[in-house]
């Protein structure tokens, strides 16, 4: 037999030392993109608003809300009470019943989903309510394509990451078939080569090209992320979102905005699209949701498509669709959204943020652009702001490694630094955190 010799520090009279959990961790569980001989986790202990502390007691600003995901910030006394509460109910229910916080959530997400989107398919997170919109777009088209962006990252399962664009789908591929991918509104690089001056929106028409070519009649949906976001919080022209509405509207092709990271208020609407005044036939959503208190997505849906499975069997299941804990974690979340003005403060400190991001990238030759809207931000570092060449990964570690000496955690994809505190931060944190973000920078 295996003896686990490790077990013995799990005895409950012994406390481990921040070591010995990385060190528990590193033998026995794998880390999501990685090479596992390189990563070097914080022994995450506990949280409060913006911040958390590690085992060892220092404490971290945490800048990327985990993985944009904690928007209501750690430990909210109200959702953990709600959680309690329900656990102490019921915790567990088959996907077939009905129960009071699955539906109430349903109602919640319905009033404050854009237009008519007012049904919904609960999942367990982003990557799966992208699998299940696309098997609804399918259901309900009977064609099978669907476009999406290179620039773009729908989830790991095998479906979403066939949508997704970036350098994490090619080294598992084949995905599903019948995914197009198209050029992104990525205006510091333009894909085209355009400038501001000379753009006329190749990165519009060229989709409508790709779906005459396609043929119409065979794609299902566009999928996009409301507004990109681990490829670079890339936000679009104005006219780039109703433009594909009614290009999509012509060709009878849905159009599903992926809002699993831009939804719940990151960037100071409730959904991006809302921005853009554009109703989606579908929105996928996750993160924000729970503000990841529990695991929960959604996909919502259309009242035509809603009604089209009223008397279509609807081939779509989990076990734990609509689970009951992570529902009723759904419903206090989205109250503390409400309560406590979140989405507004994402609104109107998105505009401090935007404004101290030019001010930084005026003061750092290495900050090639900034792109923000809400608390949804990042810095584009490069070499040299002619040719952007991105700054190399061995020059981001140093930052990297200066923001976690000073206290501050967050998300860095390559040459891309994230800014999206949690929309509870205040201005004097944002002021805080960002002087941190600049000392790392100028390093370089
Ligand atoms: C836009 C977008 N869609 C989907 C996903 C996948 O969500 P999950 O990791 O919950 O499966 C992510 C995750 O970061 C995302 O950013």
């Amino acid at each position: 037999m295996k003896i686990k010799q490790e077990a013995a520090v799990l005895d409950e009279t012994k406390k481990l030392s921040a070591q010995e959990v990385i060190d528990l961790n590193r033998k026995y569980v794998f880390f999501s993109w990685s090479v596992q001989k390189d990563v070097a986790p914080i022994p995450i202990e506990t949280g409060k608003g913006i911040y958390f502390w590690d085992k060892a007691g220092k404490r971290y600003m945490d800048f990327s809300s985990q993985l944009m995901n904690l928007n209501i910030g750690y430990q909210n006394p109200k959702v953990i009470a709600a959680i309690q509460e329900q656990a102490a109910k019921l915790t567990s229910a088959h996907p077939g019943n009905a129960h009071e916080p699955k539906g109430t959530l349903g109602n919640m997400i319905a009033e404050v989903a854009p237009g008519n989107l007012n049904k919904v398919f609960y999942t367990l997170g982003g990557a799966d309510a992208n699998e299940n919109a696309v098997k609804m777009a399918r259901l309900y088209t009977g064609r099978n394509k669907i476009i999406a962006r290179y620039r773009s990252y729908h989830g790991a399962t095998y479906g979403a990451i066939s949508l997704s664009g970036d350098y994490r789908r090619p080294p598992v591929e084949p995905g599903i078939p019948g995914v197009v991918h198209v050029f992104d509104p990525y205006c510091y690089r333009c894909p085209f080569g355009h400038t501001l001056q000379t753009c006329h929106r190749e990165c519009i028409t060229s989709i409508e090209d790709v779906i005459q070519y396609e043929g119409p009649q065979t794609i299902a949906a566009l999928i996009m992320e409301g507004v990109t976001g681990s490829n670079g919080i890339l936000v679009p022209p104005d006219d780039y979102w109703p433009r594909l509405r009614e290009i999509t509207k012509k060709y009878g092709i849905l159009l599903i905005a992926d809002e699993v990271m831009s939804g719940f208020g990151r960037t100071g609407e409730w959904f991006a699209v809302n921005h853009w005044g554009v109703t989606p036939d579908i929105i996928t959503t996750a993160k924000g949701l729970t503000s990841g208190y529990l695991p929960l997505g959604a996909v919502v849906v259309s009242d035509e498509i809603a009604r089209f499975f009223e008397d279509k069997y609807l081939y779509l299941g989990l076990t734990y669709c609509g689970h009951v804990m992570s529902t009723a974690a759904g419903i206090a979340t989205i109250n503390v959204y409400k309560e406590d003005h979140l989405i507004e403060n994402s609104k109107a400190l998105g505009k401090v943020l935007a404004r101290e991001l030019e001010a930084i990238k005026g003061r750092h030759p290495v900050v090639g652009d900034v792109r923000c809207i809400g608390l949804f931000s990042c810095f584009e570092i490069v070499t040299d702001r002619q040719t952007k060449q991105p700054m190399p990964d061995d020059r981001m570690n140093v930052v990297r490694k200066k923001l976690a000496a000073d206290g501050l955690s967050t998300f860095i994809n390559h040459n891309l630094i994230f800014a999206c505190p949690p929309l509870c931060i205040n201005e004097a944190e944002l002021h805080e955190g960002l002087k941190i973000i600049e000392d790392a920078i100028s390093i370089l």
